[in-house]
């Protein structure tokens, strides 16, 4: 099976162009850039040019997009959005043009607004799920919400199967040495919800969604199932959002405030790593 995945000289790609290489995937990558590593063909790609992204997946059966400028204000607020909806509506475009059934898409916990909101906010309910409302200011965020929306608009035409992954931060294993710097501290981390996820288990939700069946057009959560911090999840939420009194499970240890429980339920997947195995206290 053919997939391509586009971002794959990214941080996040690198890991997931691994992963389904090892898997035995006949892997491409389409990128603007080289990876530092070649794991496997990439092809210079502008994914806002649909010309280009026609070519480059012909003869895939399925397509990870991971490409994206990964946050806000990093560039001019119409460059991120024009870059991340353009990019993402070309992807799906082609794909459904060219007969691909299966894609993922990469969305954001910051579609739900909190991170690069310019005046603080508070989550309505924790954990938060699918279900909580996407309120960004930024357009990064705004990008996202248009790209599941997209994602939808594909699958009812197409019937094709897209998985839009909201990650939360995403960690490759060497970002772990960082971690002792924040995690006593929970004013850190706070408008992430404090949340993380290994890039290898991203990588294996990816797979397990380009081989689930099924799924429609359908928006997941993924984050490990605990916080990145060394303080209780009560604790955190008691520190920084004491006025948030909706709390849904019993938050009786370091539990994520990410849900993810859906991504669980759907795809059969679980995540293997957790900080607490590669830092020491
Ligand atoms: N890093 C995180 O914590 C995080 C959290 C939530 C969601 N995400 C999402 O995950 C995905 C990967 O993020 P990352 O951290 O690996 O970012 P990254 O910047 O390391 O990688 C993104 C890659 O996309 C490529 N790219 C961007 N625009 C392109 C275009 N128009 N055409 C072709 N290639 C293009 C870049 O060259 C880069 O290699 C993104 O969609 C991001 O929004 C990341």
């Amino acid at each position: 099976m053919k997939v391509v995945i586009t971002g794959g000289s990214g941080m996040l790609g690198q890991w997931v162009v691994r992963h389904f290489v090892e898997q035995g995937y006949e892997v491409s990558n389409a990128d603007v850039k080289r990876p530092e590593e070649q794991v496997c063909p990439t092809v210079i790609t502008d994914l806002t040019q649909l010309g280009e992204v026609y070519g480059v997946l012909a003869g895939a059966d399925a397509v990870v997009h991971l490409a994206a400028i990964p946050v806000a204000y990093s560039h001019p607020n119409e460059v991120t959005f024009h870059n991340n909806t353009m990019s993402t509506y070309n992807v799906l475009e082609a794909a459904a043009g060219l007969g691909i059934r299966k894609a993922v898409i990469a969305s954001s916990e910051s579609s739900y607004g909190l991170v690069f909101a310019k005046e603080r906010f508070s989550p309505q309910y924790v954990p938060v799920d699918e279900a909580h409302p996407q309120l960004p200011e930024d357009s990064y965020g705004l990008s996202k919400v248009v790209n599941e929306q997209t994602a939808d608009m594909i699958h009812r035409r197409t019937g094709m199967q897209v998985v839009s992954f909201r990650l939360g931060n995403v960690i490759a294993p060497d970002a772990y040495e960082r971690f002792p710097e924040f995690i006593h501290d929970p004013r850190q981390r706070d408008r992430i919800l404090w949340s993380y996820i290994d890039a290898r288990d991203a990588a294996t939700a990816c797979r397990l969604a380009i081989e689930a069946d099924g799924l429609g057009s359908v928006a997941l959560n993924l984050a490990a199932d605990d916080t990145s911090m060394a303080v209780t999840s009560r604790e955190l939420m008691t520190a920084q959002y004491p006025e948030v009194t909706d709390i849904r499970t019993p938050l009786d240890g370091f539990q994520s405030l990410l849900s993810s429980e859906k991504a669980k339920r759907l795809l059969n997947w679980q995540p293997a790593h957790h900080w607490r195995t590669y830092v020491e206290q």
